[in-house]
């Protein structure tokens, strides 16, 4: 088994995903770059590997079970256990999400990305995550999610636009992140939820305030979290989101 941490950052070939695989990298990691297109896998592994980060390609499409189970076994090879698990990869399902207009499809195709990936995914490393000395799972979600926020009128900044799809998987993404820190509550196993803030990235046109660099701080904190540290909660960098 290597000695170094073992980290596999899902939809880590561009945005907030890329910049955590080199986050951790710079701590003198070993990155897996999950991703689903070879190509852009491919460029972020060398373009990481030219900054002088151990990193790996991980073929991944989080919504297909042959591809997790083929990253799972990818791992499990080259190094026989994980450490660090970072549920990344999202998308939003576009922005014409008014509930009363909903598309089916843009729900369930958002629900089986943000939510359902990060089921499969996990369970389907969590043999290898059980081998760690001290293992750590990040989903990343988002502020869109709390539902605190989503009913402030005075917070329009952290609640986006009305979206029946996208905000309310990052909420369903918080409950299971909460429910999996219970049924894990007995083992070394940390699972929390990070919000990376409003980061200017291709989900959002670009819009977002935030560098990817910026957003990834919170992913690495939580990566990064002492033994006996907190598990089951929602997090951004100012401290705890409300539910
Ligand atoms: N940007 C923000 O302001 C913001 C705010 C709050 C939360 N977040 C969350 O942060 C995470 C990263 O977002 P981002 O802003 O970095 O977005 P991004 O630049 O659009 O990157 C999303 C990543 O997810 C990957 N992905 C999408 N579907 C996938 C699938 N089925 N299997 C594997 N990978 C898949 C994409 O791969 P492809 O290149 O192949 O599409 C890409 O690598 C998301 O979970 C998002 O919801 C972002």
């Amino acid at each position: 088994m290597s000695e170094k941490t073992i980290a596999l950052v899902t939809g880590a070939n561009k945005g907030i995903g890329y910049e955590i695989a080199a986050g951790l990298g710079a701590l003198g990691w070993s990155v897996g770059v999950g991703a689903r297109d070879d190509e852009r896998r491919d460029a972020a592994v060398a373009k990481l590997q030219a900054a002088g980060v151990d990193a790996f390609g991980v073929p991944l499409d989080v919504t297909d079970d042959a591809s997790v189970s083929g990253a799972a076994q990818l791992i499990e090879q080259r190094a026989g256990r994980l450490d660090v698990l970072v549920n990344n990869a999202g998308i939003t399902g576009g922005w014409a999400q008014q509930p009363t207009t909903a598309d089916l499809d843009v729900v369930r195709t958002v629900v089986e990305t943000n939510v359902i990936g990060v089921i499969r995914v996990t369970n389907a490393l969590l043999p290898l995550l059980r081998r760690s000395a001290s293992p750590r799972i990040v989903n990343m979600s988002s502020s869109v999610g709390s539902l605190t926020r989503q009913s402030d009128k005075e917070d329009p900044l952290t609640t986006g636009p009305v979206a029946v799809a996208y905000a309310p998987s990052k909420t369903f993404l918080n409950a299971v992140t909460v429910q999996y820190a219970r049924e894990l509550k007995d083992t070394n196993i940390l699972i929390n939820a990070g919000c990376p803030g409003f980061v200017a990235t291709d989900l959002n046109g670009f819009r977002g305030v935030r560098t990817p660099e910026q957003g990834a701080a919170i992913a690495i904190r939580l990566a990064t979290l002492p033994d006996g540290g907190p598990t089951g909660g929602f997090y951004e960098d100012a401290g705890q989101v409300p539910w």
